[in-house]
């Protein structure tokens, strides 16, 4: 299969900060409470319903935050240095390497797909093929959580965390983002927007649903 530059980029790049990532990552949650309670709700609403997703897992920060509520929850991402970082913390766990963009997830399978900062890395033009996937793979009443850097322009770093790396970190509005949510069969159920902590830019989180009709 011929894989677009991106996703080349965006893997590489994170192969190479993986460990660095983890050990800097690894107490986001503890450190950020509203980020918590938009996570944690999401959690309340999934749990005990079936399998849920959590789409660019990356060392498996969301994931582990998931499994420790009770979530029955599996990881894909795009990168293996990643990946095998987040088996480490969580050998209990299924991960899989994927992307969002042709999620290696049948349909209507899952009652929760979480993107924790991943659709970060999707540029504007495909961000409808990932959405479609997101609602593909989900249950009729299924929730998708969603969490982002608030912004118009992208950022571009090519060093990072001691490594020389390619990425592109798409900010958008949360509005924009609600937009396209719906136009893919997913209105927005709830949101939350907050001034950065140790960030560069706002943070935005949605929750969105699919129709029990759907
Ligand atoms: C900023 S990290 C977030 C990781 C994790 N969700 C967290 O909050 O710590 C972004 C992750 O998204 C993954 N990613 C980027 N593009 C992806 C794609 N198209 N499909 C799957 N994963 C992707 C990257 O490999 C990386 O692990």
């Amino acid at each position: 299969m011929i894989e677009a530059d991106f996703i080349l980029r965006t893997r590489t790049s994170y192969d190479a900060i993986a460990v660095e990532y983890d050990e800097l990552a690894r107490d986001e949650m503890d450190r950020k409470p509203l980020d918590r309670a938009m996570a944690g709700a999401f959690a309340d609403l999934v749990r005990g319903r079936g399998p849920v997703v959590d789409v660019g897992c990356g060392t498996g920060n969301l994931t582990r935050f998931l499994h420790e509520r009770g979530v029955e929850v599996f990881g894909v991402d795009l990168s293996p240095g990643m990946l095998a970082l987040a088996g480490k913390t969580l050998p209990d766990v299924r991960f899989v390497e994927g992307s969002m963009l042709d999620l290696p997830v049948p349909d209507s399978s899952v009652v929760g797909v979480a993107a924790w900062y991943s659709t970060i890395h999707i540029p504007d033009e495909l961000l409808p093929q990932a959405l479609a996937e997101f609602h593909r793979v989900l249950a009729p009443g299924g929730y998708a959580l969603l969490a982002f850097q608030v912004g118009e322009e992208p950022l571009h770093l090519t060093d990072a965390l001691g490594h020389q790396i390619d990425l592109l970190f798409h900010r958008r509005r949360a509005e924009q983002m609600a937009r396209l949510l719906r136009a893919a069969g997913l209105p927005t159920h709830a949101r939350l927007e907050r001034e950065p902590e140790d960030e560069r830019a706002p943070q935005a989180f949605l929750l969105a649903r699919k129709d029990v009709t759907d």
